[in-house]
């Protein structure tokens, strides 16, 4: 400690009356976030009960705060957003993911138009969204069935098999067609340095690019095709079809072929992993909680029908279905941190703080989604907690509850997210029987910025009380 404050200490005057662990000479309290036995958004968890909303750690000789407390992120995420930018990702992915993506641009520089411009923000989400829920069902039944089929022979290995099967949803909610396995490997490539990047240890080494040969053959390969499918679909545009691709080009602004490839490949990037990870999230809890799953079954049943022919509203309407993956992403959220930094060019007001110019912030959601003080029962998976107007009084983007981030920059997807998983999750129930051993360890793996249970197992049987087809064009008539 010593050493370390003689080096160090007078950019400790700033942080004056914040608590916080003893750093030690020469990497003050890094090694926490080293220890493999524990992930990032854990440790922010523990300081928050050691030392409470905000915490005072050390980076090596750099100052970081951990925020826990509502308010302070409320101020960081929304009432202050623009004092604060993303840093440290943007290094890591621009390789992968484009300069320009609305994930790694900032306020002022290039995050407005992004935001602007992006098919999202565009397009009349619950238009597009209702008329994605019959492809959809289609994309994800048909993998379903490959699941079902080879659970005859081996396990499913949810964490990639999961990820495969939103990855065709996405390609044909956003696309319009489902791509083929290799593919689907160019974005595991993408994927993989990308999330190299974002853990690597050493700053410097982000400078230089990324080295994996495979890497530059992928992402060529990648862009170019979305470019080329944009470009075909320009020349041809079908204006009844309703993937995002058609839609954007009939009713959106008029961007260029490199502008709507990128901003719709980045859609992968921003759901597959997370959306997965929330999909295989709720079935573990549902298999550790066999009450909850029958009731979500029931429920399903009862308001959508073996026919599975509903509409937007009666999906979303479904309140067993919200309530249990409201409760799944408050138990285990797929995204439990968020980088922040304060500008560079002055200093910024938090709190009853003035942080120095670009003070690094760690945002958790994982303890304040647990907060006992506020949360009944915090560590129960309850999906009826939800009931009785508490889902209205904690809203996606609340203090206590923001498993799609607060304010401005809070996910795009959010809708597309809810929606998506509602239908996985209800077509997966609805079609199979899932046999999952909830004695696996939930073992939380951090991978592109989200965290994704791995090693889970399970195997899918035909669901026999279900129609064949799903269809009701082939439901007999009754007599
Ligand atoms: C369960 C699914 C999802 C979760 C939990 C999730 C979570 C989040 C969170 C927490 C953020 C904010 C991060 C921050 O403040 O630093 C975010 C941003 C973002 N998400 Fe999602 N997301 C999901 C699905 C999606 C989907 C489906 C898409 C696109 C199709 C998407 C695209 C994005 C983009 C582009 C951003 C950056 C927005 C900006 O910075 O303006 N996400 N997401």
């Amino acid at each position: 400690m010593g050493l370390f404050k003689l080096l160090h200490g007078h950019k400790a005057r700033a942080f004056e009356g914040i608590p916080g662990p003893e750093p030690s000479f020469p990497m003050g309290n890094a090694g926490e976030f080293l220890d493999k036995t524990r992930q990032p958004w854990e440790v922010c968890c523990d300081f928050a009960h050691e030392f409470g909303g905000v915490t005072l750690v050390w980076m090596a000789g750099q100052p970081a705060l951990i925020l826990n407390d509502p308010k302070l992120i409320g101020e960081v995420l929304e009432s202050n957003w623009t004092n604060f930018y993303k840093d440290a990702p943007c290094k890591a992915l621009a390789p992968v993911i484009t300069g320009r993506s609305l994930f790694i641009s900032n306020y002022g520089k290039g995050w407005n138009k992004a935001h602007s411009e992006n098919p999202f923000t565009t397009l009349n989400q619950e238009q597009f969204l209702s008329q994605q829920i019959k492809p959809l069902q289609m994309v994800i039944r048909k993998d379903l069935q490959h699941f079902i089929d080879r659970s005859a022979s081996s396990d499913i290995d949810l964490y990639r098999d999961m990820q495969k099967l939103s990855f065709h949803a996405f390609s044909q909610a956003f696309w319009g067609q489902t791509f083929g396995d290799e593919v689907f490997e160019w974005f595991q490539s993408l994927a993989r340095t990308g999330d190299r990047r974002m853990q690597c240890k050493i700053p410097a080494l982000l400078n230089l690019p990324p080295w994996r040969p495979g890497f530059y053959s992928a992402r060529s390969k990648w862009y170019r095709m979305f470019e080329r499918l944009v470009k075909e679909s320009r020349r041809k545009p079908d204006h009844d079809a309703p993937d995002m691709l058609n839609q954007a080009l009939s009713h959106g602004p008029d961007l260029s072929d490199a502008v709507l490839a990128e901003a719709l490949a980045t859609n992968f990037f921003g759901g597959v992993f997370s959306g997965s990870s929330t999909i295989n999230t709720a079935l573990y809890l549902l298999a550790k909680h066999p009450e909850e799953r029958g009731k979500l079954i029931a429920a399903l049943d009862a308001d959508l029908g073996g026919t599975e022919a509903y509409d937007l509203e009666t999906l979303l309407g479904c309140r067993q279905l919200d309530f249990v993956l409201r409760e799944a992403m408050r138990y285990y959220p797929a995204v439990p941190l968020y980088l922040r930094n304060s500008v560079p060019e002055r200093e910024v007001k938090l709190g009853d703080h003035l942080l120095p110019p670009n003070t690094m912030i760690f945002i958790s959601n994982y303890y304040l989604h647990k907060f006992s003080h506020h949360w009944l029962q915090a560590e129960k998976f309850d999906p009826s907690r939800w009931d009785n107007g508490v889902a209205e009084e904690n809203p996606f983007a609340s203090g206590y509850f923001f498993p799609y981030g607060r304010g401005p920059r809070a996910c795009i997807g959010q809708q597309y997210g809810i929606f998506y998983t509602k239908l996985a999750l209800a077509t997966v129930l609805l079609n199979s029987t899932v046999d999952l051993n909830p004695a696996q360890e939930f073992k939380q793996h951090f991978f592109f910025g989200v965290m994704m249970p791995k090693g889970l197992k399970a195997k899918f049987q035909t669901r026999a009380q279900c129609p064949p087809s799903g269809r009701s064009d082939e439901i007999p008539e009754p007599a």
